[in-house]
């Protein structure tokens, strides 16, 4: 199957062909070493942006010795761009719920939450229900594993895993500093796995399939399928499973409109490709892993994309720390400064500079990743950043 074209897959929202809460079971009648290294080995990795290798995260989690643990899958999906976590809570519910389920039988941890987006409350009766059902089923299996819902307020940055954590603390949602990591001392000091909803649910096809036959999609380093939330100028905007590997063009061959002039992948959190790029790959050194891509064609106006993107940054800084807090607005008023006039063409050299600057110098994730979406769209498509 693994090639360097684009491949449809079908392995995440592949109707019940095994019932995912049989899945679990059968897993369960395995050894939890095997389990773990059998996910290490398909090379998963996290769905949720940074792209850590997901067995090694359980591996973690399993050796800290704690008789409370908790689990908690991460529904905020905050990054503008994203939408696949949703269709996956509402249409395959118990590949999330069974991926959370084995990760906890691994790790012995009792306790499981899902950490929903504030807009999704809507989504709770129905995921309701399907606990239920869960708990049926975990009871005649013998586990102890339960699972509540935490909806939240609806700050972007408590998609951040500590920042998620303070919130549902009922504190402020700010990051905390790093370490301690989550799964050492995350929710309530205690330790806390904390994945993004399609890695849970990647993980239950992973111990469905095996990782010999998941190995078979994706290539050596990106392995499996992937979600993709696509919007923009498409004439296939939605949520589409594809096999990792492919290149841009390959993906703006599909998915364009045939004037594709960039491509934003990994949400505003990542990279903007012009058309120039496109024969790269479109999950290479650097970009996310959430999926996130924009599709702009040639009636866009870049600078009016970076604006926009600049404007919710700035909105959505949680306020803790300066070179974000400060940096986010002063990037917004600098290439308002140069489009007006008021400042020449060269401030946006300075302007990259304090991006970069921000990228060693900002407490989470939000101020660091700022600088790749603004770099990247400000060296390619500096002409439209001027008076
Ligand atoms: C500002 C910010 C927002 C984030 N939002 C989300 C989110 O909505 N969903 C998510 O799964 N991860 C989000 N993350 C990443 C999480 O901190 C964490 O890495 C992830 O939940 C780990 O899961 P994974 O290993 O399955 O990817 C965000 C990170 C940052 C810095
Ligand atoms: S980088 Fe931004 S969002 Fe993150 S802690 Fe600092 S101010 Fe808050």
């Amino acid at each position: 199957m693994a090639n360097n074209k684009l491949n449809k897959a079908d392995i995440i929202f592949s109707p019940y062909s095994v019932e995912p809460y049989e899945i679990l079971k059968n897993t369960m009648q395995k050894d939890k070493t095997f389990v773990v290294n059998e996910l290490i080995e398909s090379g998963l990795k996290g769905r949720g942006g940074a792209g850590f290798l997901t067995g090694l995260k359980w591996k973690f989690f399993a050796a800290e010795n704690n008789e409370e643990k908790y689990v908690i899958c991460n529904a905020d999906e905050g990054e503008p761009g994203t939408f696949k976590d949703r269709k996956l809570l509402v249409e395959v519910p118990r590949k999330v719920i069974s991926g959370m389920a084995i990760a906890a039988w691994i790790g012995n941890a009792k306790h499981g939450i899902i950490y929903l987006r504030a807009e999704y409350k809507y989504l709770i009766p129905e995921l309701k229900k399907e606990l239920a059902i869960f708990d049926e089923y975990s009871k005649k299996f013998g586990l102890t594993f339960s699972i509540e819902i935490f909806n939240g307020a609806g700050a972007y940055v408590c998609g951040e895993e500590t920042a998620l954590i303070e919130s549902m603390e009922g504190k402020r949602g700010e990051p905390r500093n790093k370490p301690p990591f989550p799964i050492q001392n995350g929710f309530l000091g205690k330790p806390t796995l904390v994945n993004n909803v399609e890695t849970f649910a990647s993980a239950t096809m992973v111990c469905r399939y095996g990782s010999t036959e998941y190995k078979t999609y994706g290539t050596k380093d990106q392995r499996g399928s992937k979600l993709f939330s696509i919007s923009g100028d498409s004439p296939k905007e939605g949520v589409h499973e594809l096999e990792l590997g492919m290149k841009i063009s390959d993906f703006v061959n599909e998915f364009g409109d045939g004037d594709t002039k960039a491509v934003q992948i990994g949400g505003v959190a990542g990279f903007c490709i012009p058309r120039k790029e496109f024969e790269t790959s479109i999950i290479g050194e650097g970009n996310t892993t959430g999926g996130a891509t924009m599709l702009f064609n040639s009636t866009r106006s870049m600078y009016n994309v970076i604006h926009n993107y600049l404007d919710f940054f700035a909105e959505e800084s949680c306020g803790q720390c300066t070179p974000c807090r400060v940096g986010t607005q002063q990037l917004l008023k600098g290439i308002e400064a140069v489009k007006s006039g008021e400042k020449p063409d060269t401030y946006l050299d300075e302007l990259i500079k304090l991006s970069k600057t921000m990228k060693i110098t900002s407490k989470c994730g939000l101020g660091q990743s700022v600088t790749n979406s603004f770099a990247s769209i400000v060296k390619n498509f500096r002409e439209e950043m001027l008076y």
